[in-house]
């Protein structure tokens, strides 16, 4: 890759930051294109995002992703939000135009464009959410835009359940939505009311985790998705591969999210497949070189 005097810098504000992938794939669709572009890594501590926020119109910084633990707290240093990111109440990219910096979030429309890339539409589903962190808000409000018939969203600690979908309700009262707990008996009851699955929990990011629904509910008329790319195969998929109908992990998301904002930020039409053939080899260089 080529840097000259006249090269854009896009990147990614985090802490930690140095796991990201989105260098890998947003610099090999830069790549492709030509464009005289690049995306690096800025690790910004949670007490500094004011002060990095400042200083992207001064450092002529073209466009940004923001990741945890910004995503939410970064909203007070921007001028004005997309519609989306209003409603989820979280921002994932910024675009930056003279000293104005908007927040958007490509994180909702990322994941349902890697359903519909599964054959999966979302109109008239019923579906379960287990966890209602920031990644759940994303997802759950993007259902429910998409029309999704039944949601049910399970969380540990059932008062974020409870809060989120009155928040979904007030906006979209079409939409039947309940909150629950993630023990047994609470999974018990709601599953067989449900076509689809989806954790966005953090259980199964660790190799040894378990998987949040017991083995015992799944079935075979159930679509399983985990927001979870790394490891790809968590101990969920492995039983979706063995009892369900279908299954995803969370590659797909993070490449159409990630794409979603190339496209804001130049305008252009991302090349999904370069992005996702470089996600794909990163993964794999990790995947062996930590063996
Ligand atoms: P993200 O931005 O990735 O969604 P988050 O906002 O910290 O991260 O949310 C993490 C989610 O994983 C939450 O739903 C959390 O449940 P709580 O709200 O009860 O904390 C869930 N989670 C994390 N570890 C968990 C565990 N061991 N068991 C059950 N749920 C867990």
């Amino acid at each position: 890759m080529k840097i000259t005097g006249k090269s854009k810098v896009f990147g990614i504000i985090g802490w930690p930051v140095s796991h990201s992938l989105s260098p890998v794939f947003q610099n090999a669709a830069f790549e492709y294109l030509g464009l005289d572009c690049c995306y690096v890594p800025f690790p910004v501590e949670a007490g500094k995002i004011d002060a990095a926020m400042r200083a992207i119109p001064a450092l002529n910084i073209a466009g940004l992703n923001v990741t945890v633990p910004h995503k939410e707290s970064v909203i007070s240093c921007l001028s004005a939000l997309s519609e989306e990111a209003m409603m989820i109440g979280a921002v994932n990219t910024i675009t930056v135009s003279g000293d104005r910096l908007v927040g958007h979030n490509t994180d909702g429309q990322g994941f349902i464009a890697s359903l519909s890339e599964a054959g999966e539409p979302v109109d008239g589903r019923s579906i379960l959410i287990l966890g209602a962190g920031g990644a759940s808000r994303a997802v759950v409000f993007s259902l429910a835009e998409g029309g999704a018939s039944t949601i049910i969203i399970a969380n540990r600690t059932v008062s974020k359940a409870e809060s989120l979908t009155e928040q979904v309700r007030q906006r979209f009262p079409a939409v039947k939505i309940e909150a629950t707990g993630m023990e047994h008996a609470d999974l018990k009851r709601v599953f067989h009311n449900v076509d689809m699955i989806i954790n966005t929990t953090s259980i199964g990011l660790k190799i040894e985790d378990p998987s949040p629904a017991p083995k015992e509910f799944l079935h075979k008329d159930l679509f399983v998705c985990d927001l979870i790319y790394n490891p790809p195969d968590t101990e969920l998929i492995r039983y979706a591969k063995e009892l369900c109908r279908g299954h995803m992990n969370g590659s797909g998301m993070l490449i159409h999210q990630g794409a979603a904002s190339f496209k804001l930020w130049t305008g252009i039409e991302p090349p999904i497949q370069v992005m996702r053939q470089a996600l794909q080899d990163a993964l794999q260089h990790r995947s062996t070189s930590s063996r």
